[in-house]
Formats: structure tokens, sequence, C-alpha cells
């Protein structure tokens, strides 16, 4: 007999994981944990801005979930290493990365100094190998566990570039790249790793940005949807691939973009 059973399983359950976000502590990463955490994880959630990861706990306990504040510079090794570290001793294991800090300064090629260069790719891309690898290597003892990297459609050849952010695609475009050798190395190991790409979405950062309103209303201009996507519709794509739903997928990337690569 057909008929929704209410002891099945919810969508995208995931009661009894444990996951790690960076950058969490606004935007994406914010609506990131809060999204994990209703769906049943205990989230970390991590960012250099360790007030704003306590508001985001505050928030997430006030919906019944379970959540711990951590700070951690995704860019360093050592921040990166204590977070795995307390993460396994306070909550056993890991089973869900989502690598999503990243900053994006807007500033022109030709004048672009080596250290603003450096300090992108230190925080967009190496972050993310530093974290991504701490974590599988607990991953590996459980055979089991989902990454999942925030790039951008600025990743590259997908017809959209973006002038004044040479350092911001360089990270992403290897941050899609790295994830495709990674989800590679880690597939015999039960470990999926995955990419989103969003397009314009209105957090934070992407209004504090040194763009001007005629170079923000120039970009939102070819998008098919009119409008900038929210974080929440990011989170949804992160929930999906942190989730067992996505269980055959691995080396991909989810394009979240109101259209704006179709055009
Ligand atoms: N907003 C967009 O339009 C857009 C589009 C595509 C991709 N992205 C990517 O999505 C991710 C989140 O972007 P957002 O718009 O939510 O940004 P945001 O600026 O609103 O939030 C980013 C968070 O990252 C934190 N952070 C910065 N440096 C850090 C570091 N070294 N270690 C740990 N945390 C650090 C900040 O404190 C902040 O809380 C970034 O990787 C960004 O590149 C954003």
């Amino acid at each position: 007999m057909f008929g929704f059973n209410k002891t099945m399983p919810k969508f995208c359950d995931l009661k009894g994981k444990v996951a790690i976000v960076t950058g969490a502590a606004k935007g994406m990463g914010k609506a990131d944990s809060i999204k994990l955490a209703e769906a049943g994880a205990k989230v970390v959630v991590s960012d250099i801005d360790i007030a704003g990861c306590q508001l985001v706990v505050e928030e997430i306990k006030k919906l019944r979930g379970e959540a711990i504040a951590m700070r951690c510079d995704a860019s360093k090794k050592s921040d990166v290493e204590v977070v795995v570290a307390e993460t396994v001793k306070k909550f056993g294991k890991i089973d869900i990365l989502v690598n999503n800090a990243g900053i994006f300064p807007f500033e022109p090629f030709l004048t672009m100094p080596e250290a603003n260069f450096e300090k992108v790719i230190d925080i967009n891309l190496k972050g993310y190998f530093l974290m991504a690898q701490a974590c599988a290597k607990e991953m590996v003892k459980q055979k089991s566990g989902s990454i999942v990297n925030i790039s951008s459609i600025a990743m590259g050849q997908v017809g959209v570039g973006f002038a004044g952010l040479t350092h911001y695609c360089a990270s992403k475009g290897g941050i899609t790249a790295m994830s495709e050798a990674m989800a590679l190395e880690l597939a015999p190991f039960n470990i999926r790793v995955n990419c989103i790409a969003p397009g314009a979405i209105a957090t934070p950062g992407a209004t504090n940005t040194s763009m001007t309103k005629e170079q923000n209303d120039a970009m939102l201009a070819p998008i098919p949807m009119k409008r900038q996507g929210k974080s929440e519709e990011i989170a949804n794509a992160v929930l999906f691939l942190a989730s067992d739903e996505s269980s055959y997928m691995t080396g991909s990337v989810m394009v979240v973009d109101g259209g704006w690569i179709a055009g």
C-alpha cells in the first residue's frame, strides 16, 4: 500500500553526523551551519570571528540543534589541526566538512601586490587543502565522509570571467581542480568530494566589496533570474551534497547561479 510513513527517514537526514563548517560566522557559512544542524548534525562553527561563531551557535541552540564555536584561521595549519583534534575529542568523529571560508577583494591585476595575491590563495585555496587533508585523515579511519568545497562560477572555463579578481579566480579554479584529484584519491575510502559553484549571492561579504553600484548592476544584468541568490539557497545544495542522498556523487561541481552561466 502506498502512503507516507512517519517513521521513514527524513530526506537529507544528518542525525548522528558531525560537521565542520569554515567561515561560518556569517554569510553562506552561517546558513550552511544552521541548515546542517536543522538536519540533525552536530556542527562545529568555525571562523576567525569567534564572536560571530558564538552568535550562530546560540541561534542553532534556539532551534534545539547542537553546535560549538571554534576560532580558526583556515589558512593556518596549527589552527586547522586544533579544530580537527577538538572536534574528534568532543564528538568522536568527523563526517562532513564544508570548506567555505573565503575572501574576495577586488583589485586591478596590473597593480596587484604579490602579498595580496598570496593572501587570497592562502585562505581560499591552501586553507581548503589544509582542512580537507586534516579531516580526510579522520574520515579514512571510519571509511566514510563528505567534503563540500565552495568554489564559484569564477572558477574559469564557464563562459563568465571576472575582471578585478585575478587572485580570486585562480583560487576558485584551483579548488575545482583540486577537488577532482581529491575525489579520485579518496573514493576508495568512501569519502566523497564535491564542489558548489555559486553565482552572485547576497551575503555580508558580497555587500561590502569595493565594487561600485554600476559595477554591481552590470554584474547582475546577465543573470536570467534577475536577482542575487540567498545564502539559504546555497545551504540547500550543501545539505544535499553533505547527506547520503548524494551517495553516487563525487568529483562533481554543482552550479547554483540563477542560470547565469547558461545565458
Ligand atoms: N557571495 C557570493 O556572491 C559568492 C559567490 C561565489 C562564491 N562565494 C564563496 O562563498 C564563500 C562564502 O562567501 P560569503 O559571500 O558568505 O562571504 P562573507 O564575507 O559574507 O563570509 C565569509 C566568512 O569567512 C570568514 N573568513 C575570512 N577569512 C577567514 C579565514 N582565514 N579563516 C576562517 N574564516 C575566514 C569571515 O570572517 C566571514 O565570516 C567564499 O568562499 C566565497 O568565495 C561567494
